[in-house]
């Protein structure tokens, strides 16, 4: 493999990154942005998005009854819950407090989950346990991502999963209202960290087809990006040129979307496998 720096290639596009950038000018922490996002926001993206749907389906064959479950980035719950249900116990590391409260409140008493109301890179090694299952799933604002994966992998005893950014169809319209718009360093740079650590794991890139109400999506655009009457002319202008906007006879707009989730698993047994041949080796 070429001998490329990955993580700290992943840390420069983070910086690049045009979120990361917005939220330091506008002097918010990652905690800052979801302690006060809007509670009806997060319910009704969910309700058109298919997130997290096939990629949940993807991890819920690796849980059993007995299983000891880490959740990483847990956010309000949307895999803690489910998997929960299927596990012994989860623990989720949470580190916005407006996120704990909304898992609290959608896992509606649930007795077998833990929080950790704190961030991954905060969290010591002695404070957790070994897992059955690991999963961090869109929370990698991690500035020393391979440290984090590398606590990642010794807590992992069974299965580690890494859910990231595969690309979307969004891309092209954040570049027409967003001037300095870079997207995020994708899954590759997980990938190929994990694989420097000795990890080589298995990736599929799940994409999700889904008709987006232009309204909710004008919504959350004014609430993250402050958008204009302007900008948003111009993004739909471009959602229209695309052939990406859908007008119903009733009078309302769909924007025709694709967004691509990145699975990254790893057997842990793969790692003791490969250490115990390379330490034969001598
Ligand atoms: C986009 S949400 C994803 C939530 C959930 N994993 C999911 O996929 O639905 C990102 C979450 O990651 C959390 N997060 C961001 N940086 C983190 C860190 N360094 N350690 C732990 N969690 C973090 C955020 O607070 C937020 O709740």
């Amino acid at each position: 493999m070429l001998d490329v720096d990955w993580s700290g290639e992943w840390r420069k596009r983070r910086e690049e990154y045009f979120w990361t950038r917005r939220l330091k000018e506008k002097g918010m922490s990652n905690e800052d942005y979801w302690d006060r996002y809007p509670d009806e926001l997060c319910a009704e993206h969910r309700k058109y998005a298919g997130y997290p749907g096939a990629v949940l389906e993807r991890i819920k064959p690796f849980v059993h009854p007995q299983a000891r479950v880490l959740d990483i980035g847990a956010g309000d719950g949307a895999y803690t819950i489910p998997l929960a249900e299927r596990a012994a116990e989860v623990t989720a590391v949470e580190p916005s407090s407006g996120q704990v409260r909304r898992l609290l409140k959608n896992a509606a008493g649930r007795q077998n989950i833990r929080v950790v109301n704190r961030r991954w890179e905060e969290v010591e090694r002695e404070e957790l346990s070994t897992y059955d299952l690991v999963l961090a799933a869109y929370c990698f604002g991690m500035p020393d991502i391979k440290e984090a994966l590398q606590k990642m992998l010794d807590c992992t005893r069974g299965v580690l999963f890494l859910v990231h950014y595969g690309g979307s169809s969004l891309e092209s319209t954040y570049a027409s209202f967003i001037p300095d718009y870079r997207p995020s360093p994708d899954y590759i740079y997980l990938y190929n960290i994990l694989y420097q650590l000795g990890a080589k794991a298995n990736v599929e890139l799940i994409t999700r087809r889904y008709l987006y109400p232009w309204a909710l999506l004008e919504k959350v655009w004014r609430h993250d990006h402050d958008l204009t009457t302007e900008q948003a002319r111009r993004a739909q202008a471009t959602l229209k040129e695309r052939g990406e906007l859908v007008a119903e006879e009733d009078g309302s707009l769909w924007v025709k979307c694709w967004y691509r989730d990145a699975v990254i698993w790893y057997l842990r047994e793969d790692l003791h496998k490969a250490r115990s041949r390379e330490s034969a080796r001598g």
